[in-house]
């Protein structure tokens, strides 16, 4: 028998898990934070593997480490600013049951204190990405935006939207032994808060699919697949300023040697497996690669 007979009582146990609330700026020891230090382990790099890299000064592929790092925050900026605005606006229009309604405003908390997060450790390195050196993700924008708040494609996209990062701060945590420890302290934070908001996402799409129409899921796939491989980008690769921000130019030719990288895509591969599983079981066979 099913732990949790209801989806209400899962939404009411998921929000009672966020009390007391642990504000994740203040779950990190700031003082350990390094810039001489990795922020990313060396093997989740998008260059690591390929010999003109590996052969540079150890100084220079960890300034790599650190705009790699913060370009998972920006994209991860972005996200969660999508998410709030969302559970925002699902408060303002419609009026979701007391249930629903207060585990909505956990995870709205809680997403405010991840972006706060990020902001902090820009705020206290020093280091940030300037906004047109980021990428833009337009089908995920316009899709995260406009998308029905009550839709199985809507949830099936949060979910790839929160699984893509999480997994990542998973390998950060497992792999962290040569990392800054306050990056380490950072996707254990936000691991925490992000297991709870990814068994909501499942709940509610177990729930939609349960009188999906086939034809339907057909179009949904369409859709996600395209969102799973703009996030996987978004992530996964800085844009090309972003190289040279870590004094690797010309940055387009290092975005090229990345995309080619057999490592790096390996490593994707490893990380994003968990997430395809999680879709196939639930009949969407989707790839992150063409
Ligand atoms: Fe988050
Ligand atoms: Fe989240």
């Amino acid at each position: 028998m099913s732990r949790f007979p209801s989806s209400d009582d899962l939404t009411a146990h998921l929000a009672q898990s966020s009390t007391p609330y642990h504000d994740p700026v203040g779950r990190v020891r700031w003082d350990r934070l390094r810039v001489d230090q990795y922020w990313l382990p060396p093997e989740a790099l998008s260059l690591h593997g390929l010999p003109e890299f590996m052969q540079l000064p150890e100084l220079q592929r960890i300034r790599l480490s650190q705009y790699e790092f913060l370009n998972f925050l920006e994209a991860g900026l972005w996200l969660e600013g999508m998410f709030m605005e969302r559970i925002a606006r699902s408060l303002a229009h419609r009026s979701p049951d007391r249930v629903a309604l207060r585990y909505r405003l956990h995870e709205l908390r809680e997403e405010a204190g991840h972006s706060l997060m990020f902001l902090e450790l820009m705020e206290r390195s020093g280091l940030y990405i300037p906004a047109h050196c980021r990428r833009s993700v337009p089908l995920a924008h316009l899709f995260g935006r406009y998308a029905p708040l009550e839709s199985l494609a809507f949830w099936l996209a949060v979910l790839i939207g929160e699984e893509i990062p999480d997994r990542l701060n998973r390998y950060i945590r497992r792999h962290g032994q040569a990392v800054c420890p306050v990056v380490v302290d950072m996707s254990t934070a936000h691991m925490i808060d992000e297991a709870r908001h990814i068994n909501y996402a499942r709940q509610l799409i177990d729930e939609r699919l349960k009188d999906v129409r086939p034809w339907r899921s057909v179009g949904v796939r369409t859709v996600i697949q395209r969102l799973l491989r703009q996030f996987v980008s978004v992530f996964y690769y800085p844009a090309a300023p972003v190289y040279e921000l870590a004094g690797l130019g010309p940055g387009r030719r290092w975005l090229a040697a990345a995309r080619k990288n057999a490592h790096h895509l390996a490593f994707i591969e490893s990380c994003v497996g968990p997430t395809l599983q999680l879709l196939r079981e639930r009949g969407f066979d989707v790839r992150w690669r063409k």
